[in-house]
């Protein structure tokens, strides 16, 4: 079962293949939150070249992201096709959910995707907090990860394959949180 929401955007409103312009019609588009699996390989190796360049993850830990047992893959969909991805590892003995991946495509940012998938990737590790990591030089995520909650616990100096620092951020969430659904 899955989780709706909303996009509300405009489109230009074209005829036979050209645009025309200044006409500009209100579209709403639904998008789906649901999870994912091996079928996704292909799916998700394009989002992670084009949210992440050098720092996405490989082909072959991609795999292991979508099948391993305790970690939550959630995908977000409009019209089947994938526009968004999250991941996280329930880390149970540590008591602590680790988000692994969170990616949406350009052309559906700034639309509440990254939130809801976010949201619904807390509840399902079902964890009591909830840790990161983010470059420090990438705002929008800090931005959108400071919306939910999230506060910075510690640096991971030169974390990232260009030297660039990684901020640790974490969240704690009330007892009641998630049902602990995991990836199933
Ligand atoms: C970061 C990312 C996942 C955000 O996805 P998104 O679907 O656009 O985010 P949302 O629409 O849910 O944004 C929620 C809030 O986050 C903040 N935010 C998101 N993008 C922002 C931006 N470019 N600038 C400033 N704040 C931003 C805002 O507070 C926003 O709320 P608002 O739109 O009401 O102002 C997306 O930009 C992305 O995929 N980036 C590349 C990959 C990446 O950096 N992933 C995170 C790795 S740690």
């Amino acid at each position: 079962m899955g989780v709706k929401g909303k996009l509300l955007f405009s489109k230009q409103l074209s005829t036979a293949g050209s645009i025309i312009s200044g006409i500009v019609i209100p579209v709403q588009s639904e998008y789906l939150i649901e999870n994912a699996n091996w079928r996704d390989l292909g799916a998700l190796n394009t989002l992670e070249k084009v949210c992440f360049g050098e720092d996405a993850w490989p082909y072959l830990e991609l795999l292991g992201l979508l099948t391993f047992p305790g970690v939550v893959r959630l995908k977000a969909t409009v019209r089947r096709e994938m526009i968004g991805f999250i991941s996280g590892d329930a880390r149970r003995a540590e008591k602590t959910g680790w988000i692994l991946t969170l990616g949406v495509l350009p052309a559906w940012r700034r639309r509440g995707v990254a939130l809801a998938l976010l949201a619904e990737c807390e509840r399902r590790m079902g964890m009591p907090q909830v840790k990161l990591t983010v470059r420090r030089g990438n705002l929008p995520a800090i931005r959108l990860y400071e919306k939910l909650g999230y506060q910075q616990v510690d640096i991971w100096s030169k974390y990232y394959r260009s030297g660039e620092d990684g901020l640790v951020l974490a969240k704690h969430l009330p007892a009641a949180n998630g049902a602990g659904h995991g990836s199933g």
